[in-house]
């Protein structure tokens, strides 16, 4: 038995599975000897890291294929844009004829249903929007740029209005809250929270009037995304919604949050699965860095649990960043696949992280990994998956299939005309505002400055429950709903990251 033969055994999967290329040692390849990750094993999570330009992206491409083949929908950052490219077939070349014959691969070219996303009005795809109430005080605080200890005040603020039954709607119903707290009027009120200072509250609306001014407004706000529509099918392949992020990455804290959010979403919505064959979504973070730098140890701790406890939902998610130590250990320990694309070994900060990698790994005695990770080719990786078994696969010098779509972007006209064409462009496309906390208190409040020199515009005056029902399926405005009028409104819960808990 060859090397190669030796370790592909180790990932002989009886199930379906998703195939990611060859193994090779000592620089040859062996085309029959396949790596590939059991689709049962999916919901265990994963990582795909690598320096720039090894090839990440077109691994995220290719699990996406064939997640989608498979009929799971799937959900991933495009942060470049490249990933549009799954919408049109690929052509076929000499490089990739070769690719194919390397890695026993019958290649041929192919598209994929996808639906693509914006985060916000605005932007290039369908928006996707979150009301205040359910984004939550954590997330928001990440947003925000909030201490610890004015991220604990916004959460007393919160408790206040969800204790009420306000609903915060969009960035005005916050700023109203606020204003309303820190008025004359409101004194009691901000007495009563405890342990809230006004000089905190102005902090916070200070970074809340700056958020608005830089365009934050637009990410929040209804119709709010029902996650139902991230797990769609078509023609029995699952949808890859793209979420085209290029436009944003001047604001990673804003889109790493609203991931996150998305994340903390379907955990609330979805049943419990137990074990299952395949996932009912699996979700790429891209750029996953951003998500952690700078986060506080309450954002830190509720990923972590997130990601413990979403597998049991059917729900795999897979981090992409160009260096495992980008994660923390925590997090890290939870990813049951590694896909590690070629490293430097330029700096002594370089070689640290090298070290710690190598460490990650199961020992091999086919490589010498600390000279593998930085010796691989383009679209070639070190890797270990969990086997059907649930036990670490043997560590293989891969080299990876090529992606069947296009490897490119398609560009933001077309990406533009498909979301307008699409399904959920007359669901999303219009932000519809209704009565919220700033109306309600705007009755008590007198209106600030700003809001005298530029009229909102007009309101609607008539709530359509019909319409709510189908649209928000969001318990806390629907309480507010059913309320109105009355003095007591029901209160909002919260559940894991700070999110407000839906009853669907
Ligand atoms: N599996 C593959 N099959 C064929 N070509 C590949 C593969 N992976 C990478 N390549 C080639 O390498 C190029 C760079 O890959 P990719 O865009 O995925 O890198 P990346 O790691 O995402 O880089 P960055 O960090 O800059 O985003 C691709 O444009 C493609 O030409
Ligand atoms: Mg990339």
């Amino acid at each position: 038995m060859t090397a190669q033969a030796e370790i592909a055994a180790g990932y002989a999967s009886e199930g379906a599975a998703i195939e990611l290329g060859a193994v090779l040692v000592d620089g040859t390849v062996e085309p029959a000897a396949h790596v590939r990750i059991p689709l049962s094993m999916v919901n265990r999570h994963g990582l795909v890291a690598g320096a720039t330009g090894t090839g990440k992206t077109k691994t995220l491409q290719l699990l996406a294929e064939q997640l989608s083949d498979n009929g799971v929908p799937v959900l991933m950052a495009d942060v470049k844009g490249d990933l549009s490219g799954l919408s049109q077939q690929g052509t076929e070349s000499d490089r990739t004829k070769t690719r194919a014959a390397d890695t026993g691969d019958d290649w041929q070219p192919q598209s994929f249903p996808v639906q693509f996303l914006s985060i916000g009005t605005g932007g290039i795809g369908v928006p996707l929007r979150a009301t205040i109430t359910s984004f939550g005080p954590i997330l928001l605080s990440k947003v925000l740029g909030l201490n610890d200890t004015q991220e604990s005040t916004l959460g007393l603020i919160f408790h206040w209005a969800d204790s009420r039954g306000l609903p915060l709607l969009d960035t005005k119903d916050l700023r109203s809250v606020i204003q309303h707290l820190t008025s004359d009027e409101g004194k009691a009120d901000l007495k009563g929270i405890g342990g809230v200072s006004s000089s905190t509250a102005g902090v916070i609306l200070r970074a809340l009037v700056n958020l608005e001014a830089q365009g934050g407004d637009r990410f929040f706000g209804e119709p709010e995304l029902d996650p139902a529509d991230l797990m769609r099918e078509r023609d029995g392949k699952g949808v890859v919604s793209l979420l085209e992020l290029a436009e944003l990455q001047g604001n990673p804290a804003l889109f790493s949050t609203f991931l996150m959010w998305l994340l903390a979403e379907l955990f609330e919505t979805l049943p419990e699965e137990g074990d299952v064959e395949k996932p009912k979504l699996v979700f790429f973070f891209d750029e996953a860095h951003l998500l952690f730098s700078g986060a506080s140890k309450a954002f830190l701790d509720q990923i972590t649990q997130t990601v413990k406890l979403i597998r049991s939902k059917g729900i795999g998610v897979f981090f992409c960043t160009q260096l495992p130590t980008d994660i923390p250990n925590d997090v890290l320990s939870q990813l049951g696949a590694r896909v590690q694309h070629a490293l430097r070994a330029f700096t002594p900060d370089d070689q640290k992280a090298l070290a710690r990698t190598v460490k990650t790994y199961p020992t091999t005695p086919h490589y010498d990994l600390e000279k593998a990770l930085t010796s691989l080719g383009i679209g070639e990786a070190v890797i270990t998956v969990l086997s059907e078994k649930g036990a670490p696969t043997p560590v293989a010098w891969t080299r990876l299939r090529a992606p069947r779509s296009l490897m490119d972007t398609i560009g933001n006209d077309a990406i533009k005309q498909a979301s307008q064409q699409s399904e959920l462009h007359g669901k999303y496309a219009e932000t519809v505002d209704r009565e919220s906390a700033y109306e309600q208190l705007m009755q008590k409040v007198a209106p600030p400055q700003q809001e005298q020199q530029t009229p909102e515009p007009p309101r609607q005056e008539k709530e359509e429950p019909g319409l709510v029902e189908k649209v928000l399926g969001n318990s806390a405005v629907k309480s507010f709903l059913r309320s109105a009028g009355s003095a007591l409104a029901r209160e909002i819960t919260r559940g894991i990251f700070g999110t407000s808990r839906k009853r669907r």
